[in-house]
């Protein structure tokens, strides 16, 4: 048997749809399943505008964009997250300065946040690992008092809630993804939801090349022309064709995930419980999506052998997030080793276990016995 970390459920219904924006001619950007996909995700998350882009790297340039950068200011960021919540903002001229996250979520430490805090400080991009919600009402007020933007990168969280409310509605600006590995995908893709109305038509017009072409699409100019700087972040319809029978299929995929996440973790509690493995935390508040199923080992060593362990068995787990302070671009901004000790232990020590919603339950019964016999 060979069961890999995650294999992309493109439908029949998907291909449908996605045969049907071929047939109506319109497979460029700005087309009508874009808008019909970022309706669709406007009418759940209830925010001010939904803009489908490229993928949640190019989401976050833009949001990146929308702040209007100078040279010298500073956005924090978690050094535990993908290289592009950092980068983003440095392609714009921002300097990224790192903080640790928490032992328990992985999420980003407010302490450390406050301290982090300077006069050059302009936003706050914080990312909900796994779907698991940062502690948004802490960090809305942070931001609110030093009047910082507040970023949500919730590549992981498209629907997830804390207290009810949708991660992605808290900061001025979200960001979501839509690679191949996530719940809801479209091969690549990404958004950018905007929860502020003064920041909306800027952002258009940056997604439409620096030009106010989506609003000639509207009709509410006659000719378009160039406004603004941008670049081309608007996805291919053909690509939104498939993004939105994913979204029609949201509830069914959050289902099947939701069964797969429960069943690891309740067969997997004792084995971790007795080898020192730690297992996911939610806390009170958080109702995630069951993105990311994650242990944790005590020692780097071990989970090197366990991904080994699970290899030999046909099984093909990974690790996550390098460090991003020790990373070639990091140790240059004055990342050094021992600065962000939980970071640097997740890096080192956690594993993802196979998840995707059409996981046969015979493929996950033999990862979870393969689990169970490994001795660390
Ligand atoms: C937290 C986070 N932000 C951003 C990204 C980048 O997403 P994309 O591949 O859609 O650009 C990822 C990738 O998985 C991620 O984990």
């Amino acid at each position: 048997m060979k069961i890999p970390f995650n294999r992309a459920d493109i439908g029949k219904h998907d291909l449908e749809l996605l045969s049907e924006s071929i047939s109506a001619g319109h497979i460029s950007g700005n087309g009508p399943f874009t808008k019909q996909a970022e309706a669709r995700i406007t009418e759940i998350l209830g925010n001010d505008k939904t803009l489908l882009t490229t993928s949640c790297t190019h989401a976050l340039e833009m949001a990146a964009l929308l702040l209007r950068l100078q040279p010298d200011d500073e956005v924090i960021v978690p050094a535990f997250t993908f290289v592009s919540t950092a980068s983003a903002f440095m392609l714009y001229g921002a300097k990224p300065v790192f903080v640790d996250v928490r032992q328990d979520t992985l999420n980003i430490d407010i302490d450390q946040v406050e301290s982090a805090i300077t006069s050059r400080t302009k936003a706050i991009c914080v990312v909900h690992y796994g779907g698991i919600a940062c502690e948004m009402e802490r960090l809305v007020k942070i931001s609110r008092d030093h009047n910082l933007v507040l970023i949500e990168d919730n590549a992981h969280g498209l629907f997830a809630k804390y207290k009810g409310k949708y991660l992605g509605t808290f900061g001025a600006l979200a960001t979501q993804s839509f690679h191949e590995t996530k719940n809801i995908t479209c091969g690549e893709g990404g958004a950018l939801i905007l929860n502020d109305p003064s920041l909306s038509e800027r952002a258009e017009i940056l997604r439409e090349k620096g030009t106010d072409r989506t609003k000639f699409l509207r009709g509410q100019v006659d000719k378009y022309t160039w406004v603004d700087v941008g670049s081309s972040w608007v996805i291919s319809d053909l690509l939104a064709a498939i993004l939105y029978g994913q979204l029609q299929r949201a509830d069914e995929i959050y289902l099947q995930r939701m069964h797969i996440w429960s069943r690891y973790h309740n067969e997997l509690l004792s084995w971790a419980s007795s080898n020192s493995v730690i297992t996911p935390t939610i806390p009170d508040g958080c109702e995630h999506t069951g993105h990311v199923y994650h242990l944790r080992f005590q020692r780097g060593i071990q989970r090197d052998k366990f991904i080994e362990h699970l290899k030999n068995l046909g099984i093909y787990a990974v690790f996550h997030y390098q460090p991003l302070h020790l990373s070639t671009v990091g140790r240059s901004l004055g990342g050094d080793d021992g600065q962000f000790p939980i970071t640097e232990s997740a890096g080192d020590c956690l594993v993802r276990l196979p998840l995707f919603n059409t996981m046969p339950e015979d493929e996950q019964s033999h990862v979870i016995e393969s689990v169970k016999v490994f001795n660390p």
